[in-house]
């Protein structure tokens, strides 16, 4: 079969433009209401994406005045995402930096069984230094630590899903057997950070384990997900950058001794779309227009740990040099790598660069009409930049809608994308493997003697 494209819908606020919120397209349902939620999942479900993904951040932020910064908390949203679809993957993001692993596992492992089989965890380290704050307070944790806890934390949480054998439940009510003791071991796991004796009090998920996403893009970012990823997010703004990561990111993997195509790479693509690119110009425009630039700054301050850009000019061509050296920032290392070099290629003022980061916070962003947008995305597709894409409409749902119902139905036609769902479990829908585990050995050899 004709390889095929993976997408996931990114859901965020009232969208992803900065002002989306305040926009009078976007959705009139307050952000803490679930239907929002459910509503969007099953708009995404009927047009067959992948997954929806929930991302997450540990702390309010200083400009909660002025922008909406409210969001439930997203595994517990997932679950109640879970019993209102069928078929869509749930992905919600998670910190390895303040969550103890025996609680991650379980969480997502009970996701996992709620769903039937449709989890995955955005694995991060939490680069937002006020994160730090609200967990003991001892400042932000480094780079470099947070990659190492979440290493050992990989390792724990990865044993615990392991600990019982996907046959280790009997429930036999007639004998009185619940469960086979030989088919559930303990992880007796002794680590720098962590003591967990295990096994996890919870049967095998119905996906052997819940799919596993992440987002590194530093240089220890990416190893960490060339080891464990399934899926990999990023944002990039221009092709070649996206290029650069595929190839890297694919070679990395198979040095670590993974099949690259069991890593799927998903950019994030914001696309405003509209019958005429003059309407989708104008539309991208008009949500502009209601940015507020102080908004702008103090999330630019928290994407370089917050330093101070508050003497900046908003109308004076910017340098590299009124930016911290990037070597130097505890927070998401890549992402100011790619806002510097923005600066140097285009010589931006303030307040262009803080417009563009409105669009969507440093992922591609266009607009135009649905060809021009399935163009795109196959364009990529077909010359290494991407397995698919992480869809982050500017506005909820409207431009979900114009999304589904318009530029999907030209991938599909092109033969890029499904026109039905042919399994049931996110596994399924990525093209992933089953996650062997030490007990599947043995049960899979006596099944090939036996045949
Ligand atoms: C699409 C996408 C979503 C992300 N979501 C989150 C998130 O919800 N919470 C978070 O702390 N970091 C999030 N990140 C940041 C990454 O986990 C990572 O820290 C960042 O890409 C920088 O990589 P590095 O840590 O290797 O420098 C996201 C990144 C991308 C590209």
């Amino acid at each position: 079969m004709k390889r095929q494209l993976h997408l996931n819908l990114f859901i965020h606020s009232r969208g992803h433009h900065e002002a989306s919120w305040r926009h009078p397209d976007s959705s009139p349902l307050p952000l803490t209401d679930i239907r929002y939620y459910q509503d969007l999942a099953q708009r995404a479900e009927a047009a067959k994406f992948d997954s929806i993904f929930l991302a997450d951040q540990l702390a309010l932020g200083g400009d909660a005045a002025q922008a909406a910064r409210t969001w439930l908390e997203p595994i517990t949203v997932l679950a109640a995402v879970a019993v209102a679809t069928q078929r869509i993957g749930l992905i919600a993001t998670c910190s390895t930096t303040y969550t103890e692993p025996f609680n991650l596992a379980r969480q997502f492992a009970s996701i996992d069984h709620i769903s039937n089989g449709r989890a995955a965890w955005n694995i991060v380290t939490s680069w937002l230094a006020a994160a730090a704050a609200n967990f003991g307070g001892d400042g932000q944790v480094s780079h470099a630590d947070r990659y190492a806890r979440g290493e050992e934390v990989m390792s724990v949480v990865k044993a615990l899903w392991d600990s019982w054998a996907a046959d280790a439940v009997v429930d036999d009510r007639a004998s009185g057997r619940y469960a086979k003791p030989d088919r559930i071991k303990p992880i007796d796991h002794r680590g720098d950070f962590y003591r967990v004796e295990g096994p996890l009090n919870l049967p095998r998920c119905p996906q052997g384990r819940p799919v596993l996403v992440q987002a590194g893009s530093s240089d220890t970012g990416r190893r960490f997900a060339a080891r464990h990823a399934e899926a990999v997010f990023t944002a990039h703004m221009a092709k070649p950058a996206a290029q650069e990561f595929y190839a890297d990111l694919k070679r990395l993997a198979a040095e670590e001794g993974r099949d690259p195509d069991h890593v799927l790479i998903l950019p994030g693509l914001s696309p405003m779309i509209a019958g005429t690119e003059a309407e989708a110009q104008r539309l991208a425009r008009e949500a502009n227009d209601l940015t507020d630039p102080e908004v702008g700054r103090k999330r630019l301050s928290n994407r370089f740990g917050g330093h101070d850009f508050s003497h900046l000019p908003l109308d004076r061509p910017l340098r590299a040099e009124d930016f911290p050296d990037p070597a130097t920032v505890q927070a998401a290392r890549s992402r100011t790598e790619v806002i510097i070099n923005l600066v140097r290629r285009d010589h931006m003022t303030l307040r262009q660069l803080l417009g563009y980061l409105a669009g969507a916070r440093g992922h591609y962003v266009t607009a135009g009409t649905p060809e021009q947008i399935a163009d795109l995305i196959e364009n990529w597709f077909a010359d290494g930049a991407a397995d698919g894409f992480n869809v982050m409409p500017p506005l909820l749902p409207v431009q979900l809608d114009a999304f589904s119902t318009q530029v999907i139905p030209i991938l599909q036609r092109r033969g890029l994308f499904r026109a039905e769902y042919a399994g049931t479990t996110l596994r399924e829908h990525y093209g992933l493997p089953w996650p062997q585990s030490a007990f599947d050995a043995p049960a899979r050899q006596a099944a090939l003697q036996g045949a």
